[in-house]
């Protein structure tokens, strides 16, 4: 089938109860890895390019990665999604450019301002068959070459969502509700410490995502910044000469929770970047005469599959959903 939009894919996942995974790709290992994973676990998924995996690998070869991926995975259906579009001539390059969906990334934005550049995104995208992904509230985090500092997010208000996507016309809303962009999403003195010693961020607020739900009855719902960091894979980087302190993530009963109520798509990138970085670092320990990209390329691209199956089955519910 050929790239889809997100629209039918989130509305089966909202009266399904679960999401959509929407993962980051700057690479053809990475394209290959995701959907190689969608394709044996039968499920849609979100393909999304952010302006430095744009300035990184060229438009051009991430389209036609991705259009190889659509052609050697014929029961998936993929959309293919810009990430954080940061204005109106971003968006229109990947509308012209075959995108099936964009975000327009205006939350740092005051309000009116946010609205303006979301309503002409909208116009012009719906103008051409694509959808559009806004975004209301600030997470912290860093995201392309941006820091947010936890002082500097704010939750997203449910009082302004009903006017916001009434005025927009936006198809999907992503929403602060305590995620966190990276792999160090939390300070330790932000967490407590469970009778392991481990480290428990402070939990998401369920409460603004049902308030949200309930002003959008029926509105697909976007949660950035949701990666787990899986200790296991902090822990192999650490043991291999990388340096992760303190490397925190979102626990992933909440995220399945979350995947259950209004949320249809998950976005998750860094927990891809450490299973490969993970995965490379432990395989150059063990092979030191090693040198052909391919010997410790080929085991880094089935890391993602794994991560990704992992997703797809355990936190998001989307197997066997295409
Ligand atoms: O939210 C940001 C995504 O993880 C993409 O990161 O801008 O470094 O490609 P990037
Ligand atoms: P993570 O950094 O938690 O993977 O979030 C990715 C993201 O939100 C991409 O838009
Ligand atoms: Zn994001």
């Amino acid at each position: 089938m050929p790239l889809v939009t997100t629209t039918e894919m989130f509305k089966k996942a909202y009266e399904g109860g679960y999401a959509v995974g929407a993962f980051n790709v700057n690479n053809m290992e990475i394209v290959q890895g995701i959907t190689e994973a969608c394709q044996e676990q039968k499920a849609p998924v979100v393909l999304q390019v952010s302006k430095g995996a744009r300035a990184y690998a060229n438009h051009t070869y991430l389209v036609k990665m991705v259009e190889a991926a659509v052609q050697e995975c014929p029961d998936v259906p993929i959309a293919l999604h810009l990430d954080h579009g940061p204005d109106f001539e971003t968006c229109k390059s990947c509308i012209d450019g075959g995108f099936t969906s964009v975000m327009i990334d205006c939350s740092s934005k005051p309000f009116d301002e946010n609205v303006e550049i979301t309503k002409k995104v909208v116009e012009y995208a719906h103008a051409h068959g694509v959808v559009v992904e806004a975004e209301l509230g600030t997470l912290a985090g860093v995201e392309d070459d941006v820091k947010v500092s936890a002082e500097d997010s704010s939750y997203t208000r449910p009082e302004e969502v009903e006017e916001f996507v009434s005025r927009t016309g936006c198809d999907s809303l992503a929403i602060a509700i305590g995620t966190s962009h990276g792999a160090y999403k939390f300070t330790p003195e932000q967490c407590t410490r469970n009778e392991q010693g481990i480290l428990v961020p402070p939990p998401l607020r369920f409460d603004v995502l049902e308030e949200v739900s309930k002003r959008l009855p029926g509105f697909p719902i976007v949660l950035h910044g949701s990666s787990s960091v899986p200790q296991e894979f902090v822990d192999i980087i650490n043991a291999h000469g990388g340096k992760m302190p303190d490397a925190i993530g979102i626990p992933e009963e909440e995220l399945r929770q979350a995947a259950k109520l209004s949320v249809c798509k998950i976005n998750i990138d860094s927990d891809i970047r450490l299973a490969i970085t993970a995965t490379i670092r432990e395989y150059f320990d063990e092979h030191p005469d090693h040198f052909d990209p391919r010997q410790y390329l080929k085991p880094a691209r089935q890391a993602v599959k794994d991560m990704v199956t992992h997703k797809l089955i355990h936190v998001l519910g989307c197997n066997g959903k295409a």
